[in-house]
């Protein structure tokens, strides 16, 4: 059995599954041609095109992060090969002190007082109760709940939104498109963590952006389709004319890097990370990924992907 490993850091994954199967040939996608040619399995982050266009008996592909929106846009990608994500695997918890983070920033009001501080401004916020900061968690798949869980679980009252119905302890559930407008009218700050599918494309464009409440604060550690980034900057508005929202913490974009003249790098109520939200973490997901070679080894069901859908 071959397996071929695609993403940072990748000799530690290579040593982690080498220790698993020890039979097993582990490469990483940068050996040569020959010895990563004839995988049996990829397990791949933002694989390069030719290590896909170059395989020929592949039995399963794993992508080694939650999203497969990159995965499916890369040129070469088979169409008759089962296709397995990781799920959760230690990135809801990652997820989950980014957003905590977040709401935090603006909840304690920590965006007003790095305002303050450029003008040696002592000036204590009010605090309001956390009953009075509902937060809306657009998209419930497993790193969702885990974060709308976190969020509960800080006293924050929790609104989630799925495209479909769903019932989840601890949280008002909304779905649909009529759903979606009656989360947003309710929440001082909105997390987006979908995935980016033609149906979620801008699923916060400028209409939704108003139904936001004045002051509202928006967090994207999904994919950055998913907001409409020009919607969202007029939004914001600016110093002369602040918009009625407060300000966003994003980590997404629709084009990565966030390109160095983009309007939001400069936006001052704005706070750019560079995509790090939820990096996989090894240690928590490396069993997912073993688990997952042995059960197509056996033969066994796997949950896999669907294409079409994009998740
Ligand atoms: C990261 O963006 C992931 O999809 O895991």
């Amino acid at each position: 059995m071959k397996i071929v490993v695609h993403i940072d850091e990748a000799a530690e994954w290579q040593q982690a599954l080498a220790d698993a199967f020890p039979d097993a040939q582990v490469v990483t996608s940068d050996a040569p041609a020959d010895q990563r040619q004839n995988a049996d399995y990829l397990a791949v982050w933002k694989a390069p095109a030719h290590l896909l266009e170059e395989q020929t008996q592949l039995k399963g592909i794993i992508n080694l992060g939650a999203g497969v929106d990159y995965l499916l846009k890369t040129p070469g990608l088979p169409t008759d090969v089962p296709i397995v994500k990781l799920r959760d695997a230690g990135m809801g918890e990652l997820m989950a002190d980014y957003v905590l983070y977040g709401v935090l920033h603006c909840y304690r009001s920590m965006d007003r007082y790095a305002a303050q501080q450029q003008h040696a401004n002592w000036q204590p916020q009010h605090v309001v109760a956390k009953s009075q900061w509902p937060v809306g968690v657009l998209g419930l798949g497993a790193i969702g709940r885990y974060v709308a869980d976190v969020l509960h679980q800080a006293s924050f009252p929790v609104l989630g939104w799925s495209r479909s119905p769903k019932q989840i302890t601890g949280l008002r559930c909304y779905h649909g498109d009529d759903g979606l407008d009656e989360l947003l009218g309710q929440v001082q700050t909105v997390v987006t963590i979908l995935p980016d599918t033609a149906a979620t494309r801008h699923i916060l464009d400028a209409e939704r952006l108003a139904k936001l409440p004045d002051g509202a604060s928006v967090i994207n550690p999904g994919r950055g389709s998913l907001i409409d980034e020009q919607a969202l900057l007029e939004a914001l508005g600016n110093d002369s004319q602040p918009g009625h929202i407060r300000g966003a913490l994003l980590d997404v974009f629709e084009e990565e890097p966030l390109p160095d003249e983009h309007p939001l790098w400069q936006h001052p109520r704005v706070l750019i990370t560079p995509h790090m939200a939820a990096p996989t973490p090894l240690s928590d997901a490396i069993d997912q990924v073993i688990d997952y070679v042995k059960a197509f080894e056996a033969g066994e069901t796997v949950t896999t992907i669907d294409p079409e859908a994009g998740y």
